[in-house]
């Protein structure tokens, strides 16, 4: 069935000029081939890149030219980006459908910077949460902070979903190889019991610390499973007196962490104007703080600022941010891409693309313009992706051979975190490596039916076993992974999905969509729990699985 809202014939974006000239380029440069691209200017690939904040970004390997760049800065020019990313970084109420300041980039700025929320510095007050946060961690680490019976903690359980867990799960497991071996460290989200039980099992409730990590303090999840991990605690050190030392919080709202029983002396704060997706490297990452130390941190920290000022400051045609942004819109509305893949080669990036899923699905996943209006045309793409080489031998011969249009980032690093020989006298890396390279040039180039007969390929073999090519690309290398690029990286992500805001004109930093099915959640658990038979008033599917459910339920009882 058709949505009942109907879209206006034209927006605003879809009538500027630039927008048209866009479309009526993107015609003909789409039946140009890569191929072509590359033979017409043979140094394409040493002239289409960009670097900053030690990341090398090559997107000679997407489908654009001079001139599809040229009209891309026209509309971003057209659309205000310069003064919007001015805003942001100014402390402008640019989250309108909140009501709130945009400031992530306050979290990593340096001690003496100066940035205004209401006419107050915010910068002292991060930089005396970030100096909490690292002598607590330090206590924690050197074994002087010990738990109820005076063991000291070993065992490290984050709780906490969606933006207060996957930048934290995501950072510790890029940043293990930096991180205090002898700890273990475990993340829980799910409201299903076996997360919490599968993270605990085999733990020592008077060596386990949790930090209870909820921006609201009122998320259903982790509120559950935060009074899980209490009765888990109190089961065996059986003295309320124990919470004090196996429970810490990191929220925006004291009064819930007090109702909860954490004293506010034990809870690092942060602000309204931290986006919970954007939320990893304040006091949310607390653990990895305790993962991999107070100086790690830090670097991490400049690493996101070295890209905050590389996007602040940098004209935009030399913007990494700036230019993956208006790529992506290229991909998305002239060449109509409706997914992105992240590949990852870097085993340790393994929860990235999940991290980037909720970055960039609950900022760009929205329908209604800053206006108020049904948008024309397509916004925030899907999401996706595996490291490599894993995904080659999973998905990847969909973005080769499949009908879909599948751009691809390609992030690797140059210097090996594990360095294995391999049996023909290299190193594992290289391997790795030579596979991420010629997994873009694959995709690019294809290959050729005249080159696959030319094999002796018999002939009704040939289109099976013949590349299209013309598969858009770009890669960013970094030297090696460590907490400085972590942090550019993700500063990347975040300003080129903010880029891609400005362009749609939609509001980045709300998230209204999650609300309704946490609302049907409410009521259809009371109907769940209830002990007679309740009456139900929903749709007959939703009637008829509540029923089915609480039979079976009960039969198996
Ligand atoms: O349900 C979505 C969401 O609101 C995310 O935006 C947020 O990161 C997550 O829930 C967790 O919220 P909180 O940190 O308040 O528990």
């Amino acid at each position: 069935m058709e949505p009942s809202v109907s879209a206006p014939s034209s927006s605003p974006l879809t009538r500027r000029p630039q927008w048209q000239a866009l479309q009526e380029h993107a015609g003909p440069l789409g039946r140009r081939h890569l191929r072509e691209l590359f033979a017409a200017d043979p140094a394409r690939g040493e002239r289409l890149h960009a670097e900053a904040a030690g990341l090398y970004l090559d997107y000679s390997k997407q489908r654009v030219t001079g001139e599809t760049l040229r009209l891309l800065l026209e509309l971003a020019g057209a659309c205000g980006l310069h003064e919007r990313i001015a805003a942001m970084f100014r402390g402008d109420r640019i989250n309108t459908t909140e009501d709130r300041p945009v400031l992530h980039v306050a979290l990593r700025a340096p001690a003496g910077a100066h940035i205004d929320v209401d006419g107050r510095n915010v910068v002292p007050e991060v930089q005396a949460v970030l100096d909490r946060m690292a002598a607590f961690s330090e206590r924690v680490r050197d074994g002087s902070w010990t738990g109820h019976t005076g063991k000291r903690v070993r065992n490290v359980i984050s709780i906490g979903i969606g933006g207060s867990d996957l930048g934290p799960v995501m950072a510790y497991e890029a940043l293990r190889h930096y991180s205090r071996r002898e700890m273990t460290f475990r993340f829980v989200s799910n409201v299903d019991g076996t997360d919490f039980v599968e993270a605990t099992r085999d733990l020592d409730p008077a060596e386990t610390l949790f930090i209870i990590c909820s921006k609201t303090f009122t998320t259903l999840e982790t509120l559950t499973n935060a009074q899980a991990a209490r009765a888990w605690c109190l089961q065996a050190l059986g003295d309320e007196r124990a919470i004090a030392k196996h429970f810490v919080a990191v929220s925006t709202n004291a009064t819930e962490v007090q109702k909860f029983g954490i004293d506010t002396t034990r809870m690092f704060g942060f602000w309204d104007w931290v986006g919970g997706r954007y939320s990893m490297d304040s006091a949310i990452g607390l653990s990895t703080m305790l993962a991999i130390g107070a100086d790690n941190f830090r670097a991490m920290l400049a690493g996101f600022h070295a890209m905050d000022e590389h996007f602040r400051s940098t004209p935009l045609q030399h913007n990494l941010p700036v230019l993956t942004g208006l790529l992506a819109i290229w991909n998305a509305n002239f060449l109509g891409a409706a997914t992105v893949a992240v590949l990852p080669y870097e085993h340790y990036l393994k929860r990235f693309p999940a991290y980037l899923q909720q970055l960039t699905m609950e900022s760009n996943g929205k329908h209604i313009s800053l206006d108020g209006a049904r948008v024309d045309y397509a916004t925030g793409p899907i999401y996706w992706g595996e490291p490599g080489t894993n995904g080659q031998h999973s998905f990847y011969q969909l973005i080769h051979q499949g009908t879909r249009l599948i751009p691809c980032d390609f992030i690797g690093f140059c210097r090996a975190l594990n360095p294995m020989p391999d049996p023909h006298g290299g190193d594992q890396h290289d391997l790795l490596m030579a596979n991420l390279i010629a997994q873009s040039e694959a995709l690019a180039f294809g290959k050729t039916a005249a080159e696959v007969t030319a094999e002796g390929t018999p002939a009704a073999l040939v289109p099976h076993r013949t590349f299209e090519g013309n598969r858009p690309s770009s890669t960013i290398l970094a030297e090696r992974l460590d907490p400085h690029t972590l942090g550019a990286l993700v500063a990347l992500y975040e300003h080129s999905v903010f880029v891609q805001g400005v362009i749609w004109n939609i509001d980045s930093f709300d998230q209204w969509g999650v609300e309704l099915g946490k609302a049907l959640a409410k009521r259809t658990a009371a109907e769940i729990a209830s002990s007679n038979d309740p009456e139900l008033s929903h749709d007959s599917s939703t009637n008829t699985l509540i029923r089915r459910y609480r039979r079976l339920r009960e039969a198996s009882a």
